[in-house]
């Protein structure tokens, strides 16, 4: 039985939020016990804490309890509601990964997978440095993921904290390492575990990535970004491709989407990478890059050109998680950076291209952030050329 207040944020239907509920309070009668040995014999209730409308995904909090011991797991629940998402301006701008691709209950389905391969690929790690989160069952009806409730800050958040580093007490230097260098270790078991041949390739040609680079060039032009920067940085991709990369980029399963928001960082630097989405074989230095770059540029480092995070503290940073994604290898630095310019140059795109889906303050505010952050695009634009020259 499902019981306890819901407090639910705008934008989800609450018919659908209704069959969630009610599908998974079955479910949880029927197989809490399996999930968590706590409630091995006694009847669990389950209650819905909280609901987050997200742009892509509805997340549920739910917490099971049998009066005695307390869990909480996840629900998260695909959608394609077009309000809850950012608009294109342009029909036509060229993004490094395809969106909606696949349907929501498809999607869903190889989230499920890839969080049970990133278990497996991490088979046997040290549990004090890498954590692994629990996809618990599949949810029918409402397609969806039940997982274990992770009760950590996101790498994302961490970050954006150190804006108030006088308030909120600061994650040690060494475990900031320790989180880079688990970072990197991760992802090399995760595309050594699969390298990606019964999947779909997505630009593991390095004519492709060319190609793509020109196309991004004449887009963010048209969309008003500045022109040196953008020539610059492009015509240096180019140039440098064909030394640095090989004809058939190294490939394999992707995360999809390894940023700071999908990795929990526990204690002492300890990793729970989740949020998985392995549908492509795709070149194994975009979830490096998307990583990284995502870091340079967090909101509040764009909005300030880089006053949260100093510039050194980044590069040391990459250069640990390029050392251990090589594990004893020569790390990938000019690699790194190339692919670096074209997440760059696609969230560059991003910044001009896209617009809120509603609300004419949020028009405003993006106009703003338009204006103020095209300057740190600029920077990272040169910055990039001037490494790979
Ligand atoms: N298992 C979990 N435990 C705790 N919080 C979670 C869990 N899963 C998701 N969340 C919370 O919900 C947020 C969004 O989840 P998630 O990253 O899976 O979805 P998303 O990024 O919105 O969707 P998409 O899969 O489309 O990228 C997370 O940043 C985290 O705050
Ligand atoms: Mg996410």
């Amino acid at each position: 039985m499902t019981s306890g207040p819901s407090k639910r944020e705008s934008g989800a239907d609450s018919a659908e939020a209704d069959e969630v509920v009610r599908a998974f309070s079955i479910l949880a009668r029927d197989s809490a016990g399996d999930w968590f040995s706590c409630f091995d014999t006694t009847p669990v209730t389950s209650s819905l804490v909280k609901l987050y409308a997200r742009p892509r995904c509805f997340v549920y909090r739910f917490a099971l309890t049998d009066g005695t011991s307390r869990r909480d797991v996840v629900v998260k629940i695909r959608h394609s509601h077009e309000t809850l998402r950012r608009a294109e301006r342009f029909g036509d701008r060229p993004q490094l990964t395809p969106q909606r691709t696949m349907s929501d209950r498809d999607s869903a389905g190889c989230e499920f997978t890839g969080l049970r391969q990133a278990a497996q690929a991490m088979d046997g790690a040290d549990p004090e440095r890498f954590g692994v989160l629990r996809a618990l069952a599949w949810l029918d009806g409402p397609a969806g993921i039940v997982m274990e409730y992770v009760d950590e800050p996101t790498l994302r958040q961490l970050l954006e904290r150190r804006w108030r580093r006088a308030l909120v007490r600061r994650t040690s230097p060494s475990d900031e390492e320790q989180t880079w260098t688990a970072l990197g270790e991760w992802l090399r078991r995760f595309h050594a575990a699969d390298k990606g041949d019964a999947l779909p390739p997505r630009m593991t040609r390095r004519d492709e990535l060319v190609e793509h680079v020109q196309r991004s060039r004449e887009f963010l032009l048209r969309a008003g970004a500045e022109p040196g920067p953008v020539h610059r940085l492009a015509r240096t991709v180019a140039e440098r491709a064909e030394l640095v990369y090989p004809v058939e980029l190294p490939a394999a399963a992707g995360h999809g989407d390894y940023t700071g928001q999908n990795v929990f960082v526990g204690p002492r630097g300890r990793i729970t990478v989740f949020d998985p989405l392995p549908m492509w074989r795709v070149c194994v230095y975009e979830d490096l890059a998307r990583l990284t770059m995502g870091v340079r540029l967090l909101g509040p480092q764009v909005m300030t050109h880089g006053r949260l995070l100093d510039g050194d503290l980044c590069d040391r940073w990459e250069a640990r998680l390029l050392e251990s994604y090589a594990g004893g290898g020569h790390p990938p630095a000019h690699e790194l950076h190339l692919y670096q310019s074209l997440l760059l140059m696609d969230r560059w795109g991003e910044l001009v291209g896209k617009r809120p889906a509603r609300g004419r303050a949020r028009q405003v505010a993006r106009r703003v952030r338009v204006r103020a952050g095209s300057g740190w695009f600029e920077q990272q634009a040169e910055r990039l050329t001037s490494l790979l020259n």
